[in-house]
């Protein structure tokens, strides 16, 4: 079996380290490298939290820090004190509680993020790849936007561009959005417009897939340095969650790993639409929502509900093999 030649986006992040864990432990990914955003932690942070998932793996893939701010949205001023977007994290008894740690509880990394920019990298390797990329983003898109305004035409090397984030219908960053695209709308439009296949992961499809706390206890029983980081994670996000009133504390939606499984195996989405996408750009009450139609024409196709048990069984599977 080929492995298919893949550029996965990150903003390390809990949710992007299961992610990580996944992608690099399914053995399906020939995988070129690791570029990153901020979003869920400043830039530094992200790639040291990447690095030292990597190191934990023993993985020797090269990690491109990227752009440290999104595009532009940024420079409008009032935009954010519009909308400021709810808080991640929580202060209960003076002690802070968030889904993402601002180091990951792993070993500080000894691998060094290389010197070229994450954009140039994107341009370099996609434009001489002998074989059609496939990017998977599960950040703020800052990166991949940038790319496409550098060079359009490296769409005509890309298999398909593969995002969580979004929601129809539903946000969990604002009423409207989620926090991926809303922290970076004017990315995500770039590269909805460009034409180039698309599939987008949302809230919708990740929030029927969650993963249970009682799994997540599982998944540390395989001993293995990945399933106990996974199980680690799931069960502090599930409790940060319920901290701060988002679920009942017994599971959580890994966000990040279904798009990663999404692309393994499609069948673990069980309602794909092929459908017209859009982003709000205006800076309004629905800055960054993901806005949908049907469209048999459309260059995107949204998930809207999953396999939780084949998802989770997929997660299992990975971790097994995580020394
Ligand atoms: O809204 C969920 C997304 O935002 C996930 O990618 C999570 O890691 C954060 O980046
Ligand atoms: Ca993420």
């Amino acid at each position: 079996m080929t492995k298919k030649p893949l550029i996965m986006d990150v903003d390390t992040g809990s949710d992007d380290a299961v992610a990580i864990l996944m992608a690099v432990l399914s053995e399906k990914f020939d995988i070129l490298g690791f570029t990153i955003t901020q979003g869920n932690r400043p830039l530094q942070n992200c790639t040291e939290n990447t690095l030292r998932v990597l190191d934990m793996l023993g993985a020797n893939i090269p990690v491109y820090p990227g752009c440290p701010a999104p595009m532009v949205r940024n420079m409008t001023p009032g935009r954010n004190a519009n909308n400021p977007g709810s808080p991640i994290t929580i202060v209960e008894n003076g002690v802070e509680y968030g889904i993402h740690p601002a180091y990951l509880n792993l070993p500080a990394a000894t691998s060094k993020p290389q010197k070229q920019h994450a954009c140039s990298f994107i341009l370099d390797t996609v434009k001489n790849s002998p074989d059609k990329v496939t990017i998977i983003a599960v950040g703020p898109p800052t990166n991949i936007g940038m790319a496409f305004r550098m060079d359009p035409t490296i769409i005509e090397n890309i298999e398909e561009v593969v995002f969580m984030g979004g929601g129809v219908h539903m946000g969990n960053i604002t009423t409207a959005a989620e926090a991926n695209f809303f922290h970076d709308p004017e990315a995500i439009k770039i590269v909805l417009d460009s034409g180039v296949p698309v599939r987008i992961i949302p809230i919708n499809a990740t929030h029927a897939a969650c993963i249970k706390v009682t799994e997540a206890d599982e998944l540390t029983a395989t001993g293995t340095k990945a399933g106990k980081l996974a199980g680690e994670l799931i069960r502090l996000r599930a409790d940060a969650s319920r901290r701060m009133g988002w679920h009942d504390g017994t599971e959580d939606p890994i966000h990040d790993a279904l798009a990663v499984a999404a692309v393994i195996d499609p069948t673990v989405i069980t309602d794909w639409r092929r459908q017209t996408c859009n982003i709000d750009i205006g800076g309004g009450a629905s800055d960054g929502e993901l806005l949908v139609k049907d469209d048999p024409n459309g260059n995107v196709l949204v998930a809207y509900n999953a396999d939780q048990p084949k998802f989770y069984q997929m997660m299992l599977d990975c971790v097994k093999k995580g020394n």
